[in-house]
């Protein structure tokens, strides 16, 4: 007879340890709708770019490894509109340019000496730019001023 309450009881137990071992507690960065998906796009081009450079390394095609890293090099620091860059924390603001800065070398080496190996490590060392900035952020949208409740 004591069965039912154990169950909701085991049921809430798991629940909440669930909760507590999910809970995301990553800085909140809060951006329009739509500079959400420019931002999100910028990082899709990332990965694209990323996987780009790791086959063309592969197949000593510099050329290809070249134009995917310059894609989203510097070039790409100075197409971020100012009204997004000022949404942004200071943490955010070096590690974005700094793995920009990171494609436009191995956009260089690609360009110069070419070599793979140095290409790979340059890789692998921005990524860990990826990963502490994922680690420490994520993106909410804020509902725009006119969309508020009266008060
Ligand atoms: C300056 C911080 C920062 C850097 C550097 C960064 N990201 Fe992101 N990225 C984010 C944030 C924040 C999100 C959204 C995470 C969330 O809200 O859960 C994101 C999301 C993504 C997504 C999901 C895109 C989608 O459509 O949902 C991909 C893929 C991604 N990043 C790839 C990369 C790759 C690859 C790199 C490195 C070459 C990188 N990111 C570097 C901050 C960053």
């Amino acid at each position: 007879m004591f069965k039912k309450p154990l169950i909701i009881l085991i049921a809430m137990a798991s629940w909440l340890s669930f909760h507590a071992a999910h809970a995301d507690n990553r800085s909140v960065v809060w951006l329009s709708a739509d500079q959400k998906s420019a931002f999100l796009q910028e990082m899709r081009e990332f990965m694209s770019a990323s996987q780009q450079i790791l086959e063309a390394s592969l197949a000593d095609d510099m050329n290809r490894v070249e134009k995917a890293a310059r894609e989203v090099g510097i070039k790409m620091i100075n197409n971020t509109p100012a009204s997004l860059k000022a949404k942004l924390p200071p943490g955010m603001m070096k590690l974005g340019p700094a793995t920009h800065r990171g494609f436009e070398d191995i956009a260089n080496e690609a360009e110069t000496l070419g070599d793979k190996n140095e290409i790979l490590h340059k890789l692998a060392t921005l990524q860990k730019n990826c990963i502490a900035c994922h680690q420490a952020y994520q993106i909410k949208v804020a509902a725009p001023k006119s969309l508020k409740p009266i008060q």
